[in-house]
């Protein structure tokens, strides 16, 4: 069990997943299955917290979904956890938009973050417990 562990994404990472109204998983990209270390089977129907890291404020999220339910687009610094329990750090941008049924739904898209802010947000999360 790689606990613990920091996998840094590559430089042209792009990690795309995709949520119903309530955060539930309906789609995820290969990149995010990979990094995550899940199969698509394994997280689609999931609560998108499946992949929640303890270090993560609780403010981060609330922020996240009083955002994209307003209808806004949320950026943000995301520390998330892999299914050996390692970790990695993703600079998020999350939409809203509907599909093909009007229902409401999101997506979130992952890029690598620099070195300065995984550092910076690290230490500003942990005082926000
Ligand atoms: C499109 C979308 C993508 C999300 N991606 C993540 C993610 O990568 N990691 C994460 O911890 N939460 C993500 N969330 C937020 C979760 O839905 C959830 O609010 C968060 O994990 C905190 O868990 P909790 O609400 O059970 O406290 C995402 C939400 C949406 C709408």
């Amino acid at each position: 069990m790689a606990s613990g562990v920091e996998t840094i994404l590559k430089e042209d990472a792009f990690l795309v997943s995709e949520t119903n109204a309530k955060g539930t998983i309906i789609f995820a990209n290969q990149q995010f299955c990979n990094i995550a270390e899940y199969n698509l089977e394994e997280l689609i129907n999931q609560a998108h917290n499946i992949v929640r890291h303890n270090d993560m404020p609780k403010a981060a999220f609330k922020d996240l979904w009083d955002t994209v339910k307003e209808g806004r687009t949320w950026q943000g610094f995301v520390k998330n956890r892999t299914a050996s329990n390692g970790y990695y750090w993703v600079f998020a941008t999350v939409y809203p938009y509907k599909n093909i049924d009007g229902e409401q739904c999101y997506m979130s898209i992952r890029r690598k973050p620099s070195r300065e802010d995984v550092q910076k947000y690290s230490e500003l999360y942990k005082t926000m417990h």
